[in-house]
């Protein structure tokens, strides 16, 4: 068994980008590696041109994403952590399958139309073709399960009729060259608000510093970021339902709820009719508690550019012996 999953080299990392990707990502690992499956978790740089991006902050943000990782319980001896530009093979396949992918086919994918806009001539090649290089990233490995949420469903499609047009093509029933990747529904992601404003998804691109709880904030940080949240007047409702309506309330519950590992019903239960006087010292508590261990490391990974380059190339040496045997099967089917 072999899964294979991606994610975007971004910078700035905050808690919505840990309970949201980060830790969905440790705990497939921990889950398929004790099942005997072979974990390969890569950043997705090349996909990033596809938009414009600033090249001077690409590679610093993928070190950053490696370092989020490794500090967030991406075990490099276990999983095979890697970014794509270090891995030819991407590319090249893609330019294999480019031959089998049908115009028609990418031209009904939802995210090229979302993404393009009305603005088709004027957006990239790239934006276009990367539904073929997500097929590459994954049929490169044989891999057996990829997980997809609601918006990759349509692409992981894509890449199945890719690897069986391409295998009723050019290969033999006895011998496919590619594994058709079944999907795999990740644990279900919170989607986290800002501290600020109850109704806007937390995010790196706030302007505003206290809206979201960065991955490098110290216990100080943490704990006047909690203490400034804004909420409401009302003491906390001791039912969930109670939460209708007061999104601030919803978002600072759901966080406790994340990260005790506890649900919401039993949280009510101790902090209802209590004000935010009393459960937000607790809720920092918390996270100071979970999430200091990680910033430590975090911080130390990060600026220690050698090391993060050595996960990555190792990384990169395991998924070239991976990929080297696909690669090679389908230029020959293709006769080249
Ligand atoms: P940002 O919104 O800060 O720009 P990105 O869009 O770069 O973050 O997202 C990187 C990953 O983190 C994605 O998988 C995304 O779903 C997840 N993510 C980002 N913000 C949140 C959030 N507030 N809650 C849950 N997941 C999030
Ligand atoms: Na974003």
């Amino acid at each position: 068994m072999r899964i294979v999953s991606g994610i975007q080299p971004t910078g700035n990392l905050h808690l919505g980008n840990y309970l949201g990707a980060i830790r969905n990502w440790v705990l497939m690992q921990d889950e398929w590696t004790a099942k005997g499956a072979t974990c390969l978790y890569f950043l997705a740089d090349l996909h990033a041109i596809s938009m414009p991006h600033q090249p001077a902050t690409l590679a610093e943000n993928t070190r950053e994403m490696v370092a989020a990782l490794v500090s967030c319980g991406i075990d490099p001896d276990k999983s095979i952590l890697f970014n794509q530009a270090q891995v030819p093979a991407h590319a090249e396949l893609q330019w294999l399958l480019n031959g089998t992918a049908r115009m028609g086919w990418l031209n009904r994918m939802t995210q090229w139309k979302d993404k393009a806009g009305k603005n088709r001539e004027g957006a990239s090649v790239a934006l276009f073709t990367y539904p073929v290089l997500q097929a590459a990233d994954v049929l490169l490995y044989q891999a057996t399960h990829v997980p997809v949420g609601e918006d990759q469903k349509q692409h992981l499609e894509l890449a199945r009729d890719i690897a069986q047009k391409f295998n009723n093509d050019f290969a033999s029933e006895e011998a496919p060259v590619f594994t058709l990747p079944d999907p795999i529904i990740p644990p279900e992601a919170a989607r986290i608000m800002s501290l600020r404003d109850g109704s806007a998804k937390m995010s790196k691109s706030d302007p505003s510093d206290m809206s979201r709880i960065n991955l490098t904030d110290d216990a100080d940080a943490i704990m006047q970021k909690v203490k400034k949240a804004k909420t409401d007047p009302e003491p906390l409702p001791s039912e969930a339902a109670g939460l209708e309506g007061r999104p601030e309330a919803r978002n600072l519950v759901g966080i406790y709820a994340a990260f005790s590992g506890r649900d919401v019903a039993s949280i009510l239960a101790e902090f209802g009719g209590q004000g935010f006087g009393s459960f937000k010292p607790a809720l920092g508590d918390l996270l100071v508690d979970k999430l200091e261990p990680i910033a430590e490391r975090y911080r130390a990974l990060r600026i220690d550019r050698s090391a993060l380059d050595a996960i990555l190339a190792k990384g990169a040496e395991k998924a070239r012996v991976l990929a080297t045997p696909t690669l090679e099967a389908a230029y020959g089917a293709l006769g080249l």
